[in-house]
């Protein structure tokens, strides 16, 4: 733990694009230093290090873990690695910035969970939505109430075509993945969204998984992932969120967030203010900083650890997540729609 002279000694694990935004993130702030990196490539591990004047490096993250000047774990890996090295992690006494989706299942968040519990480590998720000037700006109308009770909120992250495919293709991989386009950018969308609306609890769940541009992949390459995936949730307090995403549709592609509250409703995209006044209509225009999500997100670790302060994205929170994603693909299967149990994490 880092005290006011010493700065928070973090690694980073993975160092594709994700992991680089880490450790830049780490590198921006004053109370933080990268002061190891890891990745199976070696040329990569070495690249990245000499040109961060990084000085310890690993292709191996249990020999990373035995470094006991580490206080903190950044893991961006490919999304089977999240459960198994973030707890290698949290058991070896590292505080753990998770990259998303937090795992492939509710089952392995709860594990994950579990293990920063019985560590007293902090485990947080790396949800950048949240941490964007926009989003920031809605949390502060919502928070002031503004809105006014929230009950519907409508998100989408539909690309035309864009399926990612990852190191050994692991992205369109199920056992890998856990998921295609839900639980790769979807999972964005709906986190945020849902954050917005002050995460209340899910209960109940439609979902509608579709699988139609293997072909866009390469023959050799295993596909067996939802390319398009469209739901409804319900939640404990009546509120209702629907959910658009896709990596390949025929139809343009659209990035939206709107939440409709009793008093007002926001549209992230255009940046929008709906209200009335005098039973008449009125838009107002909004405006944020314009941050980057990234830094931002990695600062909020830092001061978490720093300060003793619960994550926003907590452990907690990518349990209920991994809820919504997993009860989605179950109602796909099923053809019927589905209800979420009460998973939540331990406490210690
Ligand atoms: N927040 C975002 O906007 C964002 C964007 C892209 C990806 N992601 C997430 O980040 C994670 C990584 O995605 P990616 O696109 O960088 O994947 P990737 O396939 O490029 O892999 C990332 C790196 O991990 C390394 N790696 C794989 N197994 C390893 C191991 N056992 N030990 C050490 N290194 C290992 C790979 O060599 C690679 O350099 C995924 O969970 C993905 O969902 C987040």
């Amino acid at each position: 733990m880092p005290n006011q002279t010493t700065k928070l000694r973090a690694a980073v694990v993975g160092l594709g694009w994700p992991g680089m935004q880490h450790l830049k993130g780490y590198t921006a702030d004053p109370r933080s230093e990268v002061i190891a990196v890891c990745d199976l490539d070696e040329t990569q591990v070495e690249k990245v290090a000499t040109e961060h004047k990084i000085p310890n490096t690993y292709t191996n993250h249990l020999e990373m873990l035995e470094n006991k000047d580490i206080d903190a774990v950044s893991v961006c890996l490919p999304n089977f690695l999240h459960a198994p090295i973030s707890i290698d992690a949290l058991n070896a006494g590292k505080h753990v910035l998770c990259e998303k989706p937090p795992a492939r299942s509710a089952q392995e968040a709860k594990a994950m969970a579990d293990a920063a519990t019985e560590n007293g480590k902090t485990l947080m998720y790396a949800l950048v939505q949240r941490f964007d000037g926009s989003s920031q700006k809605v949390k502060r109308l919502v928070t002031d109430g503004e809105l006014g009770d929230i009950y519907f909120g409508k998100a989408a992250y539909v690309r035309r075509r864009g399926i990612p495919i990852g190191r050994e293709g692991w992205f369109v991989d199920r056992d890998r993945s856990g998921g295609g386009a839900l639980i790769d950018i979807g999972v964005h969308a709906l986190d945020c969204i849902w954050w917005l609306m002050n995460s209340p609890r899910p209960v109940e769940v439609m979902g509608a998984s579709y699988s139609h541009f293997g072909h866009l992949v390469p023959d050799d390459v295993k596909y067996d992932v939802d390319d398009g995936t469209f739901a409804q949730i319900r939640f404990e307090n009546g509120a209702t969120i629907i959910l658009e995403t896709t990596w390949a549709l025929n139809l343009p592609g659209d990035n939206y967030i709107k939440i409709a509250g009793t008093k007002a409703g926001v549209s992230l995209n255009p940046f929008t203010l709906y209200t009335e006044a005098n039973g008449k209509e009125v838009d107002k225009p909004l405006d944020a900083p314009s941050i980057n999500g990234f830094d931002e997100e990695v600062k909020h670790f830092v001061e978490c650890i720093v300060e003793g302060k619960e994550p926003i994205s907590s452990a907690e929170q990518g349990i209920m997540l991994m809820q919504m994603l997993d009860g989605i693909y179950e109602s796909a299967e099923k053809g019927q729609s589905v209800s979420i149990a009460d998973l939540s994490a331990t406490k210690g």
